[in-house]
């Protein structure tokens, strides 16, 4: 609820001040797709990359972020909404602060997407979409989730009984399932030189 007595402070040290500072274009990365579509697996390796390069960057991942902020979520439509609020806003601080940020969420609707796009400047936004097909997601399966969903042992599982909304234009499209986790994090890294967010 917004509360017309709370007023908006604005610091000395501004947003483009830190950017320059860490010498770093400041973004939110956006992985989004299926449970085991290889969301964190391809987040941390691009992160090591941006690492590496001597960038400056912060990982935030649905399992963990649900340990702690976001503990008292479950996965009904509602909770998911509030789950991607939540980290959007999250993630624009850190990019706020900076960083280059790496989100890595099943975040299944569109709007919710749209609503953290709409959150940060033009460009600052990248949208990767994990397109690796259902049945490979199942096969993995690491967590023993998918099977666990299909005995019915846990309700709105994505993919299964709760849906995904396919993005409509996301800026990257991996395949996990044709590509390798390096040619994977190669794509991401290739699109942020392309596009001058990294050099
Ligand atoms: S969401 O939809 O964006 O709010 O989900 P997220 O915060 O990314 O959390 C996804 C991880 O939670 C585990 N899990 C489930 N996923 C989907 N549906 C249901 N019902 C569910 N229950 C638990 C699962 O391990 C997801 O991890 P990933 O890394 O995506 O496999």
């Amino acid at each position: 609820m917004k509360n017309d007595n709370v007023v908006w402070h604005q610091h000395k040290v501004t947003r483009t001040a830190r950017a320059e500072q860490k010498r770093q274009q400041p973004c939110v990365l956006w992985f989004t797709g299926l449970s085991a579509s290889g969301k964190s697996t391809i987040a941390g390796a691009v992160e090591q990359k941006l690492f590496e390069l001597g960038h400056h960057t912060y990982l935030l991942d649905g399992d963990n972020v649900r340990h702690g902020l976001n503990k008292d979520l479950g996965f009904s439509d509602t909770d998911r909404v509030e789950n991607i609020r939540r980290i959007g806003e999250l993630s624009k601080l850190f990019a706020d602060a900076g960083l280059i940020v790496l989100s890595a969420f099943i975040s299944p609707f569109r709007s919710d997407r749209r609503l953290v796009r709409d959150l940060m400047a033009d460009g600052e936004f990248v949208e990767i979409y994990m397109n690796t097909p259902l049945e490979v997601c199942e096969q993995r399966d690491p967590k023993g989730l998918y099977q666990k969903a299909r005995k019915g042992e846990i309700k709105n599982f994505t993919g299964i009984d709760s849906e995904y909304e396919v993005p409509e234009h996301p800026e990257v499209i991996l395949n996990t399932a044709e590509c390798s986790v390096e040619e994977c994090a190669a794509l991401v890294i290739d699109y942020l030189r392309t596009h001058s967010i990294i050099h």
